[in-house]
């Protein structure tokens, strides 16, 4: 199959070299997307394929992103890809948090079981590989912290110098651990997300320094694999919906393109609902959606939500995900912090935990349910986008009674686990715990 750089607006559709260095289409300014002509190998012959690699110990088989690497056939040579074995994250059943949504049954996908704990590995693998096959030294992206620790770690891998800029004072404290620790540049800038993209762009084009962040395409193919691994573990039985959280609008159009690639291919007749819920302090597509096109997309210009994965404005794959969500008559939800804040203790109480931004997905099909539009027998799989531990200084607010609202409101601990402190004295931890 060619690979081809494509604009993504319809009356466009531009193409380019697959080595162009490009982020946005040169003729109208549109997002690119990666396109193949031809289709890959009969569906039958490539699920045995990619089932038998599962058992290989060759290093880009193990990797549960180029295990299927005929259904994203950009690159011209192997030896580009660096894997730090991304991918290969599990479904995991989450009874209690099925209850709590209202629903019969539940499945996260846990993207958080990642190298660096979230789903940008399966993107970072494919833009280093790109990267590397231009013949990149740098790369550089704006980051809310975990496209960054992402980044840091595989360019690092690859022998490549990167240069993070996050915005100061509004990342976790995980994630900035993590691009200090990969060996990243890292700035901190007095701006938020969206000002900072801007930024980036302008330095990525004086500089030099090839740029990671969801618009370029290539990280686009790498996350495609979350939703063709997910279908992988469930015998290609496509669910009713797929639920996920939204910030900058990149993994939900991913997942869209994925489902109907694997739907063009053969490999699944329906294509599932895909469903994307913001932070409502960040909801600029909830709030253009629910407009129905009676106006234009309207940026939301100082975005605060304590899930400061998702603190994003001005999303630029907005209409990439438009087009997704309208494709698979999907729906787009948004949830308040205190929502946020008890789906993401309801998980932990699950075993299986998650950072902030995540948990909006249960939260989202909890409201979703209620409101009718997923039935309770839906078979819906809900995508937890980074670990848990990115973020440990929320979860002690939240459990200790101090997390308050970016605008100062205290959040109720609905279901707090204060810890005690004790004597060194086995009759006086006996009396605590005996209630
Ligand atoms: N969940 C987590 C944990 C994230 O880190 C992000 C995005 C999202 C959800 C939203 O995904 O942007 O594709 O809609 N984080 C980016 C970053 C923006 O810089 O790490 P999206």
């Amino acid at each position: 199959m060619k690979a081809e750089l494509t604009c993504f607006a319809p009356n466009c559709r531009a193409s380019f070299p697959v080595t162009a260095v490009l982020y946005n289409c040169s003729r109208c300014g549109g997002l690119l997307e990666v396109t193949y002509s031809g289709g890959p190998l009969p569906p039958e012959e490539l699920k045995r394929l990619w089932l038998d690699r599962r058992t290989h110990n060759n290093p880009i088989d193990q990797s549960g992103v180029w295990r299927y690497r005929e259904a994203l056939p950009f690159l011209d040579d192997e030896a580009r890809i660096v894997t730090l074995r991304e991918g290969n994250t599990p479904l995991l059943d989450a009874p209690r948090a099925a209850s709590y949504a209202g629903l019969d049954r539940i499945v996260f996908k846990h993207q958080g079981f990642n190298p660096s704990g979230s789903f940008k590995d399966n993107g970072m693998t494919c833009g280093v590989a790109q990267a590397r096959r231009l013949g990149m030294q740098r790369v550089a992206c704006v980051s809310t912290g975990n496209t960054s620790a992402s980044m840091a770690a595989y360019a690092s891998a690859a022998g490549l110098q990167s240069v993070v800029l996050i915005p100061h004072g509004n990342i976790a404290a995980g994630k900035l651990a993590q691009a200090l620790e990969y060996g990243a540049r890292t700035l901190q800038v007095e701006a938020n997300f969206d000002q900072i993209l801007k930024l980036v762009r302008v330095l990525a084009e004086k500089l030099g320094i090839y740029l990671l962040n969801s618009i370029n395409p290539f990280r686009i193919e790498g996350q495609k694999t979350i939703v063709i691994e997910m279908l992988d573990q469930r015998g290609w039985a496509a669910p009713d919906w797929i639920v996920l959280p939204g910030g900058n609008l990149g993994n939900v159009s991913a997942f869209g393109k994925g489902l109907r690639e694997l739907q063009q291919w053969g490999f699944i007749r329906k294509l599932p609902r895909l469903a994307v819920i913001q932070a409502e302090g960040a909801a600029p597509f909830y709030e253009f959606f629910r407009s129905a096109g009676s106006r234009g997309f309207e940026p939301v210009l100082h975005p605060q939500t304590l899930a400061t994965a998702i603190r994003i404005g001005d999303p630029v794959s907005w209409p990439k995900a438009l087009h997704e969500i309208n494709t698979s008559n999907g729906a787009v939800e948004k949830v308040t912090e205190q929502e946020i804040a008890d789906a993401k203790a309801q998980i932990g109480l699950c075993g299986i935990g998650c950072e902030p931004a995540s948990a909006a997905s249960l939260a989202g099909a909890r409201k979703l349910v209620s409101a009718g539009v997923i039935p309770a027998g839906a078979d819906v799989v809900a995508v937890l986008t980074g670990n848990l531990l990115k973020d440990p200084d929320y979860i002690h607010r939240y459990h200790t009674g101090a997390l308050r609202t970016p605008g100062g409101t205290p959040l109720e601990s609905t279901y707090g686990n204060r810890p005690v402190v004790v004597p060194n004295d086995p009759e006086e931890i006996a009396a605590v715990l005996a209630h």
